[in-house]
């Protein structure tokens, strides 16, 4: 492959030792979620703390093609508007693009009574499904058909009825795509096992804000009373948990000491007891993380799982931090069945680390080396970046591209904490 097909890439110089502060984005998969809400009605909806990521792009595009505007009066904000959206069916060559989109389902269904998606894109790992999704539209009353690669759904004549909706899996983005239809159907919807994110959380507040009227917010059980018709809001992005977790990891593997602003304290728990179980120092400030390591790191054992569990999202950038920890670590996926694709480029930088099947063992601490490696989805990408940070030597990091999908302005972040990176 030539390295223009490769695109840019990252070049990051080992040995940083981190300092500094750091100011943390708006949430992807809060924003994500939030502007398919937009669909949900006539007037602007207006979403602040809006991060400059790849993804935001690409939804906005699919949006623009439904016939919405999109417009980014300044920087960090969007302005959404779908009065004239007449086109209910999402382009298979955008909805590809990540896995947030197919949520744009919901809302169209609800609204319009009718929606067709290929199946959503997204990061390789693992079997992803969206049954959830399907037959929470059903239990409403639409139905769903398969035509071609397309799922057609269709809600009969009066339009989606509440009832009582059980997800198979607690879904993130199946109980947000279930919710936004559920504000406009006639009576009460219960989800039960639904996802109990800190994203699916503040979509419930935006959508209330809107005027829909979900209760049970943050519980396994939301109450969702339909209503005839959704206004504008205005609402603010939360920080994301998850970039702000990789610049705490960051922070304690390279021997660091950084302040992250604007960090999600409240729902960053299994991270820091983790972190602290490892040796690194967690302050909690105002607003203000600060996370420090002055010694040797000590193995861990975790499991990824959802919310209030250690995020998936950050299994990848704690197995990297455990290439640096003395001894034998022991992590579970038990979210998505193929979350091991950064394995074997750790390895490629000298890292003992093993994965089967949903497992990896990790021996440490490891001297790594620069090497060329890929970012193979957003957070494999940003556990060789932190690799990288540590390694001895120059390390090239190819298909930077997932690191777009989900950090903001990754490498200048970086580079004001000491770190010497550059993009090509
Ligand atoms: N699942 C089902 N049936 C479904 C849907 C999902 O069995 O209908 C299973 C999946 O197979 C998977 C598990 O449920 O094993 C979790 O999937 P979920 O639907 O909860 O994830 P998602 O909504 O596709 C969101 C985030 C992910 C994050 C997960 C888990 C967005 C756009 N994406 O994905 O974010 O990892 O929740 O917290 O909100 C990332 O940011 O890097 C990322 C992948």
């Amino acid at each position: 492959m030539s390295n223009r097909s490769r695109g840019p890439r990252y070049f990051v110089e080992g040995g940083a030792v981190l300092n500094g502060a750091v100011r943390v984005s708006g949430a992807k998969n809060h924003v994500l979620a939030a502007m398919c809400a937009s669909l949900l009605t006539d007037e602007d909806l207006i979403l602040t703390n809006v991060p400059d990521i790849s993804d935001v792009d690409s939804l906005g595009e699919l949006l623009v093609s439904l016939g919405a505007t999109v417009e980014r009066p300044e920087a960090g904000k969007l302005r959404l508007n779908a009065r004239d959206v007449r086109v209910f069916e999402a382009p298979t060559d955008l909805i590809s693009e990540n896995r947030a989109s197919f949520q744009v389902m919901g809302p169209l269904v609800a609204r319009h009574g009718f929606a067709a998606s290929a199946p959503p894109g997204g990061d390789v790992i693992g079997q992803r499904p969206i049954d959830v999704h399907l037959s929470g539209f059903e239990a409403m009353g639409a139905t769903v058909s398969r035509d071609g690669e397309r799922y057609v759904a269709r809600a009969p004549g009066g339009g989606l009825v509440g009832t009582r909706v059980f997800m198979d899996y607690p879904s993130v983005s199946g109980t947000q795509n279930v919710m936004m239809a559920a504000t406009l159907a006639r009576g009460r919807t219960t989800i039960v096992n639904a996802a109990t994110e800190p994203e699916v959380q503040a979509l419930c507040l935006l959508l209330n804000a809107m005027g829909a009227r979900i209760s049970g917010i943050g519980s396994q059980l939301l109450d969702v009373e339909g209503v005839p018709s959704l206004h504008g809001a205005t609402a603010r992005i939360m920080p994301d948990r998850i970039e702000a977790g990789t610049f705490a990891i960051a922070a304690a593997m390279t021997g660091g000491d950084v302040r992250i602003h604007d960090a999600p304290l409240d729902v960053m728990d299994a991270l820091f007891t983790k972190l602290r179980a490892a040796g690194a120092r967690i302050e909690v400030g105002e607003g203000v993380l600060r996370v420090s390591c002055g010694g040797h790191l000590r193995a861990v054992s975790f499991q990824a799982l959802p919310y209030p569990g250690l995020a998936t999202d950050l299994h990848a950038p704690m197995a990297s931090l455990l290439t640096q920890a003395a001894g034998v670590s022991i992590i579970h996926e038990r979210v998505f069945d193929n979350r091991m694709l950064y394995v074997g480029e750790l390895r490629k930088m000298g890292a003992e680390i093993v994965s089967t099947g949903s497992s990896a063992i990790v021996s440490g601490p490891t001297v790594l080396h620069g090497a060329t490696v890929r970012a193979l989805d957003v957070r494999a990408g940003a556990a060789v970046m932190l690799a990288a940070l540590v390694a001895q030597g120059r390390t090239v990091i190819e298909e930077i591209g997932h690191l777009d999908r989900g950090y903001e302005q990754l490498d200048s972040k970086l580079r004001a904490l000491g770190v010497t990176v550059e993009r090509t």
